[in-house]
């Protein structure tokens, strides 16, 4: 094994299990490319400031270039005994340039190269995040689009409650998702600043600038204090808290499209090309891809909860307990990117059976409260009319029979208020149509609030 960059100190090789053991490039290699910016933008910045020659900085600087698209073409591999992705680059670096690439590290740690590196790739993987939701989000909308009177009953408790349109459910989703866009653009402005110059802990004797590198790596500022920059990853923390939470809601919508597909229900059928078969039953059609999100669901809150567990305790500023923050965050962004870019054309290709929505609406009294708020439009006092409906409903379920169909002379002998235009007061059309306070799901209401989505999609764009 070559001699470790610290061979100076000590007497011995590295035992060869703590290397593995120590190692990080297996699971950072994917950083190569924000840990070139990085050293470009730290070398250009050395250059301007006299504290590398222009020329030794211009050789560094083309030297890296030459690495990354050596790595790109796949002519250069990552060597995996390489400790990290910032040795792995220096090394190549002092390989190819000799003395020269020796001055690279100058005024600058891992401490803050790691953080910066990490910064600008979930900088990255953010805005991808972000346009995975929105195509997701436009997907939701154009079905919506179609579906402003399809009735289907809204449930509490998942009892049959009050009839509401499908495009009313689908759009509560969209508002969802709207918010969690939200939440990416926030934590990526959040996460916008450079710790690059903090050194190991403690800044530097240099006379560095840096506003310059925080400029040329597009960040909006240098962190404001060295110790913090090198040893905060609030900003994995908030992104993978994020990502929690767009995950809880497809799971939320995976878990409604499984029960959709059920038999019981019959909402929704997948298309064959998003379902799976049963190695022995043959009839079955399964919704795994719903599933496995509702599964994935768990696997990024126990991310989360790798973040919060290994930052708890640790004092100011790096520890090596920090590099675990790479796979778990990883993990969470890798997993939340395959869940949406299943999950859309999933959507986009379902069926959706409406007269089975229909018909699901028109049963189990779906109209109790339009029928009592009849009763009150009529001047009776809302609790008296209430009671007075649930003994109705008591009646139709000893007869067999619903509301609809109840005649109205059982009507009539509960009270006087009663008048044949009941039944168009309760029909399922009448109780839809009608529920038109603002956010309510009315043909007339949802085809307002679509607009008012596609407005605001507009606006986060
Ligand atoms: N691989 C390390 C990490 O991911 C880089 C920083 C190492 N710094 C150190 N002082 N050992 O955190």
């Amino acid at each position: 094994m070559a001699d470790m960059m610290w061979a100076g100190r000590f007497s011995k090789q590295v035992d060869a299990g703590v290397n593995a053991f120590n190692s990080s490039i297996a699971f950072d290699g994917r950083m190569y490319r924000h840990d070139i910016q990085g050293s470009i933008a730290h070398a250009t910045m050395l250059g301007d400031c006299g504290i590398i020659t222009k020329e030794d900085s211009l050789e560094i600087i083309g030297g890296l270039k030459e690495i990354l698209a050596d790595i790109d073409a796949r002519k250069l591999e990552l060597d995996p005994n390489a400790e990290d992705i910032h040795m792995f680059v220096e090394a190549e670096l002092t390989k190819r340039l000799g003395d020269v690439g020796k001055r690279l590290h100058t005024s600058r740690s891992r401490n803050d190269q790691v953080a910066v590196d990490l910064r600008l790739y979930l900088r990255d993987e953010i805005a991808e995040i972000q346009s995975l939701v929105v195509e997701l989000v436009k997907t939701i909308i154009n079905i919506a689009k179609d579906h402003t009177e399809t009735v289907m009953p809204g449930y509490t408790h998942l009892q049959r409650a009050q009839p509401i349109t499908f495009a009313h459910h689908l759009m509560a989703y969209v508002w969802m998702l709207l918010r969690d866009i939200e939440r990416l653009q926030d934590t990526a402005k959040r996460m916008n600043y450079s710790p690059l110059g903090c050194g190991a802990l403690a800044g530097t004797t240099y006379k560095t600038n840096r506003q310059q590198t925080a400029e040329l790596l597009g960040f909006t500022a240098p962190m404001q204090n060295s110790l913090d920059g090198v040893s905060d990853r609030d900003y994995c923390i908030e992104l993978n808290c994020a990502l929690s939470l767009l995950m809880t809601h497809l799971s939320r919508f995976s878990e409604e499209i499984i029960l959709w597909c059920s038999w019981e229900f019959k909402f929704v059928e997948l298309d064959d090309a998003f379902a799976t078969g049963s190695s022995i039953m043959p009839q079955k059609k399964n919704p795994d891809v719903t599933e496995l999100i509702r599964g994935k669901t768990g696997r990024v809150n126990g991310d989360l909860m790798t973040l919060l567990t290994m930052m708890k305790g640790l004092p100011l500023a790096y520890n090596k307990d920090m590099q675990e923050d790479k796979e778990a965050i990883f993990d969470a962004v890798d997993n939340v990117k395959l869940c949406v870019r299943t999950f859309t054309p999933m959507l986009a290709t379902m069926r959706v059976i409406k007269d089975n929505m229909r018909n699901a609406a028109a049963r189990g009294f779906i109209n109790a409260t339009d029928c009592a708020d009849y009763l009150v439009k009529k001047g009776m006092p809302f609790r008296d009319a209430y009671k007075i409906t649930g003994t109705l409903v008591a009646k139709c379920i000893e007869k067999g029979v619903t509301l609809e169909t109840l005649p109205i002379e059982e009507y009539k002998a509960m009270t006087d208020n009663f008048d044949s235009d009941v039944y168009e007061a309760i029909s399922l059309d009448t109780c839809v149509r009608e529920r038109k306070s603002y956010g309510g799901p009315s043909p007339e209401e949802v085809t307002k609030q679509i607009a008012e989505a596609e407005e605001m999609l507009a606006s986060l764009l």
